[in-house]
C-alpha cells in the first residue's frame, strides 16, 4: 500500500532514532536497512500501525506516497554512493533522496548535480544532536534541491528541535550547502570542546583545585552567559564517578579521536584564506594528543622555566576567558561560512542559520541568540558587531588567564589563539611589512607602499 510518508534507509543508532522520532510525530515510516540485525532490532511498541520494516528496497519504495521521500541515514563516504547506485534504477523523476549523514559537502554537491540531471531531487541535510537529538528533535540544516525541500519540509520541520515555537530546521542553500554548514558546526564544536577542556585543565593542573570546586564552577556557569549544552554535559561528565568513587574523567586516556569534519573545516579555511585559529588548535590538539609516548619523553627531556601561579576570583576570570573563546569560535565559523557562501553563490542567511543552532544541536547555547542578532548588523566579522562589543570587557580576563598559564609552562593553545584572534583584529599595524621587504630582497616579489600606489621592487643588496 502506497500510504507511507517517508522511508528511512539505515537503522543504526541515528537512523532508528530518527525513524522513531518521525513515527512519534505521526508520520508513517517505511524502515529499511541492508543489515538484517538492524531490521530485527527495530521496533516501537504501541506504534506498530505507523511503520513497516521492509524486507527489500523494492518493498520500501513501493510503500511510499508520491512524491517518494527516502531519508538515508548511513555511514558517510562510499556507502552513500553505493546505496544511491543501488536505488537509482528504481528511482523516478520527482523522487526525493535525503542524505542525513555527516557527508563531505563536495560529495553532496556532486551527487546533487548527478541526480538533478536525472530529475531526482537530492538533498544533503546536516543533522546535529546525537542519538538523543535524533529521537527527540535535532537541529537540521537542509541543502540541495529546493523542490525536494518544499516537498519534505513538513516532515523535517515537525521532527526538528524547537526554539520557543520556531523549528530548528531550515533550507540553507543549494548543492552541498547544508552539509557545509554542518561541517563548520562541527569545527566550532571541536573549538568549544577544546576551550572547555583547557579551562578544566587550568583549574586542575594550573590552580590545583579540588574536583568538587571544579564541578561547582561548571555548575555555576550554567547560570551565566556560558549556559549551553556543552557546559551542561561538562557537569554531567564531572559528576560521574568510577567504581572506586574517583572521578571517571581522571581515568580516561588523554588521546582524542576525530572522524574528519574538523579537518575538512581547516582545509576549507586554508583554501578560502579564512583565519580560524581556535578551530585549527582544537583539531591539532586531538592530532598531537595521539602520540602519548612522545609527550612522556618530552616531559623528561625538555626543561622549563615556568612557575606555579594563582588566579584570584578564578571562577569569574576563567568564565570570562572561556566566553571570549566561545565568541571567537562562533566568529571564525561564521566568517568561513560567509566566505564560502559568497564564493559559491549559495546566499546563505547566516542569521537564519544561527536560529536553527539555538536548539537541538551540539553547540546550542544562549549565546546563539546574540550571534543571530549580531549577524543582522552586516558587519564583516562578528568580532566587530555591537552585539558582541562586550568582548572588550572579557579581554582583560582572557589576557590574564593566557599569560599566567603560559608563565606556568602549561600549553592552552585554544584560549591563546582566541587572544591572538582578538589582538589581530586590533592590530592596525601588522609585522608583515617586514615579510614583504624580505620577500622582495630574496626573490624580487615586489611590495606595496603606504605613501604611493603600485608595486615596487628595490635592489636591496646594492
Ligand atoms: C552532532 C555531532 C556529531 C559528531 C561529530 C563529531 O552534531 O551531532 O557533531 O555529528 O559528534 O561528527 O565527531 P568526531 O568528534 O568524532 O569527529
Amino acid at each position: 500500500m502506497k500510504n507511507y510518508d517517508i522511508a528511512v534507509y539505515g537503522l543504526g543508532v541515528m537512523g532508528s532514532s530518527l525513524a522513531k522520532n518521525m513515527i512519534n510525530k505521526g508520520f508513517k515510516v517505511a524502515a529499511f536497512s541492508k543489515s538484517e540485525a538492524e531490521k530485527e532490532r527495530f521496533a516501537l511498541n504501541g506504534k506498530e500501525d505507523s511503520y513497516v520494516v521492509c524486507s527489500t528496497k523494492e518493498q520500501m519504495l513501493s510503500s511510499l506516497k508520491s512524491p517518494r521521500i527516502i531519508f538515508l541515514m548511513i555511514t558517510a563516504g562510499a556507502p552513500v554512493d553505493s546505496v544511491i547506485e543501488d536505488l537509482l534504477p528504481a528511482l523516478e523523476p520527482g523522487d526525493i533522496v535525503i542524505d542525513g549523514g555527516n557527508s563531505y559537502f563536495k560529495d553532496t554537491s556532486r551527487r546533487y548535480n548527478d541526480l538533478k540531471e536525472k530529475g531526482i531531487c537530492y538533498m544533503g541535510v546536516g543533522v546535529s544532536g546525537g542519538e538523543k537529538g535524533a529521537l527527540l528533535g535535532p537541529s537540521m540544516m537542509a541543502g540541495g534541491s529546493k523542490e525536494g525541500w518544499e516537498a519534505s519540509k513538513h516532515i523535517l520541520k515537525t521532527i526538528a528541535a524547537y526554539y520557543k515555537d520556531e523549528p530548528c530546521c531550515t533550507y540553507i542553500g543549494p548543492e552541498g550547502a547544508g552539509h557545509y554548514v554542518k561541517m563548520v558546526h562541527n569545527g566550532i564544536e571541536y573549538a568549544i570542546l577544546q576551550l572547555i577542556a583547557e579551562t578544566y585543565h587550568i583549574m586542575k593542573y594550573g590552580l590545583n583545585l579540588e574536583h568538587d570546586s571544579i564541578l561547582g564552577t561548571f555548575e555555576n556557569w550554567k547560570n551565566s552567559k556560558l549556559d549551553s549544552y556543552l557546559i551542561d554535559i561538562s557537569v554531567t561528565v564531572l559528576e560521574k564517578m568510577d567504581e572506586d568513587n574517583t572521578p571517571l574523567v581522571d581515568k580516561i586516556l588523554d588521546v582524542a579521536e576525530q572522524k574528519g569534519t574538523g579537518k575538512w573545516t581547516l582545509e576549507e579555511a586554508i583554501d578560502r584564506g579564512v583565519y580560524i585559529p581556535t578551530i585549527f588548535e582544537a583539531v591539532f590538539a586531538r592530532s598531537f594528543s595521539s602520540n602519548k609516548e612522545i609527550r612522556v619523553q618530552g616531559n623528561k627531556h625538555l626543561s622549563h622555566s615556568g612557575s606555579p601561579y594563582t588566579l584570584d576570583d578564578y571562577e569569574k576570570k576563567l568564565g570570562e576567558a572561556l566566553l571570549a573563546g566561545v565568541i571567537a569560535s562562533y566568529a571564525q565559523g561564521m566568517a568561513l561560512i560567509a566566505k564560502a557562501s559568497e564564493e559559491n553563490g549559495w546566499k546563505i542567511d547566516l542569521s537564519e542559520l544561527a536560529s536553527v543552532w539555538r536548539e537541538g544541536c551540539i553547540i546550542r547555547s544562549v549565546l546563539l541568540s546574540e550571534v543571530k542578532e549580531s549577524l543582522t548588523e552586516e558587519k564583516e566579522n562578528l568580532m566587530l558587531s555591537e552585539a558582541f562589543h562586550y568582548i572588550t570587557k572579557l579581554e582583560p580576563a582572557l589576557r590574564e588567564v593566557v599569560t599566567k598559564t603560559s608563565s606556568a609552562a602549561i600549553a592552552i593553545p585554544a584560549l591563546a589563539s582566541a587572544l591572538n584572534y582578538y589582538d589581530y583584529f586590533r592590530m592596525e599595524q601588522m609585522p608583515v611589512n617586514f615579510v614583504q621587504a624580505l620577500r622582495d630582497c630574496f626573490g624580487a616579489h615586489t611590495y606595496k607602499r603606504v605613501d604611493k600606489e603600485g608595486y615596487f621592487h628595490t635592489e636591496w643588496e646594492k
